[in-house]
């Protein structure tokens, strides 16, 4: 499994303060930040972002809630990045959250949950791209 994934601080958590701590708790867990920044999407970005999620009654939501102020956009690396990510980050709907997880803190609901994180390698790989040239991701 590959050792990059890409997370999203969501702009619910950024616009109230709390990157810093989700940062930090990332951090705690053995995650190395390799790339960051803060970024307000564009509607045709979220919505080119989330494209998988075209059909779903909630992609609408989805975008307008993700172009609702700035996010911020992660590389994080640590040995099978996107299970020990998903992990960290805990349950979509953060009722379902376990204890400690970035969501289970910091979430509110499953649309306004605070963090996204890539689902495969293939798609850290596609994620990553999209919001980061080579020269801004540190080796
Ligand atoms: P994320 O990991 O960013 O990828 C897809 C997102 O869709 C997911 O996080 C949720 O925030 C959002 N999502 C999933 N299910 C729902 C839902 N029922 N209502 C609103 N948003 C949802």
């Amino acid at each position: 499994a590959g050792n990059r994934t890409l997370a999203i601080i969501k702009p619910d958590a950024f616009g109230s303060g709390k990157a810093g701590k989700v940062l930090a708790l990332l951090e705690d867990k053995g995650f190395r930040l390799i790339a960051g920044k803060a970024k307000q999407l564009s509607q045709a970005e979220a919505g080119a972002f989330y494209e998988v999620h075209k059909e779903r009654p909630f992609y609408g939501e989805l975008v307008s809630f993700m172009t609702s102020g700035p996010c911020m956009p992660i590389v994080l690396e640590k040995a099978d990045a996107v299970a020990a990510l998903r992990e960290a980050i805990g349950a979509t709907d953060p009722a379902e959250a376990a204890e400690g997880t970035v969501r289970k803190l910091y979430a509110e609901s499953k649309g306004r949950n605070a963090i996204h994180a890539s689902d495969s390698d293939e798609n850290a790989a596609r994620e990553i791209a999209f919001f980061f040239a080579q020269t801004e991701i540190v080796g």
